[in-house]
């Protein structure tokens, strides 16, 4: 591996082989999503306990502090909106290289969205910008996404996006947390994946126990927004799930994190 994709790829995956990314992309097609109408103050008080942060060049441009020094992964897909649910998948590549380099990123993301209507063209979106990236020594982060279907997808299926973004060239590999053959998902891609967190849930020991399973089963961490932005104690989310990864804390020692954090005593 060349000298930049080396240096770039050791910002977002800390000396641990752990990473813990805090996603701020959902408005590019869901608009002002619920807690993230302000974006910069949203990640303020939260932005210290991750390892980088992923959103598009917009919010990055009008809502970031040039002098912020966390890594950057910027999303470069889109071109859809909620607006047309049924073709969520029918993205194209929205922002250049030449943009990702000039916003300093330590990454660029996309996704692609196999099994739908539009599997091909985003497949071959993820395949013509690793061809540009990889000239640069930019790692392209795949987002194996799954549009409203979430919940309904399988380790099978998580397998075989995920592999598929490895095969074409993915650094690193976003995916789901299934309960159910997880280890599938980890045995059958060769780059390293961190899952997302999806709709927020009411339980946080819930979203430690998928964070801690995955991780034995191999992820290397997450890549998870709205179970910690949108839940109503951000700080203590972000500093348990940081728990998890970087400390190999148990669900149970994150419950304790979340609620010291909580209540003010940690
Ligand atoms: C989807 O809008 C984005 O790709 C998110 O970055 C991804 O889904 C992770 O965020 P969350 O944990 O909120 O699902």
């Amino acid at each position: 591996m060349e000298w930049g994709m080396k240096n770039r790829l050791s910002k977002l995956i800390q000396s641990d082989g752990k990473a813990m990314f805090l996603p701020i992309d959902h408005g590019y097609f869901q608009g002002p999503t619920s807690k993230l109408e302000a974006p910069g103050k949203t990640i303020g008080p939260i932005l210290p306990y991750a390892d980088a942060i992923m959103l598009t060049r917009g919010i990055l441009r009008a809502c970031v502090d040039p002098a912020e020094t966390k890594p950057i992964i910027l999303r470069v897909s889109g071109g859809t909106s909620m607006a047309r649910r049924e073709e969520l998948d029918h993205e194209g590549i929205t922002t250049s290289v030449r943009e990702a380099i000039r916003l300093n990123a330590s990454a660029v993301s996309m996704s692609v969205f196999v099994g739908a209507p539009n599997e091909h063209q985003t497949l071959l979106n993820l395949s013509n910008l690793v061809n540009e990236c990889e000239d640069y020594g930019i790692p392209v982060m795949a987002v194996t996404a799954v549009g409203t279907e979430i919940g309904k997808k399988d380790a099978r299926y998580l397998a075989l996006a995920s592999r598929i973004a490895a095969e074409l060239g993915a650094r690193v590999v976003k995916t789901y947390y299934c309960e159910e053959n997880f280890e599938k998902v980890i045995d059958g891609c060769p780059v390293p994946v961190v899952i997302a967190g999806g709709l927020k849930v009411d339980s946080e020991i819930e979203v430690f126990n998928w964070i801690h399973d995955s991780l034995q089963k191999g992820a290397i961490g997450v890549n998870l927004g709205r179970n910690i932005w949108q839940h109503e104690h951000p700080v203590a989310m972000a500093k348990a799930i940081r728990a998890v990864i970087h400390e190999n804390a148990t669900p149970k020692e994150a419950l304790q994190v979340f609620q010291q954090v909580k209540s003010g005593k940690k």
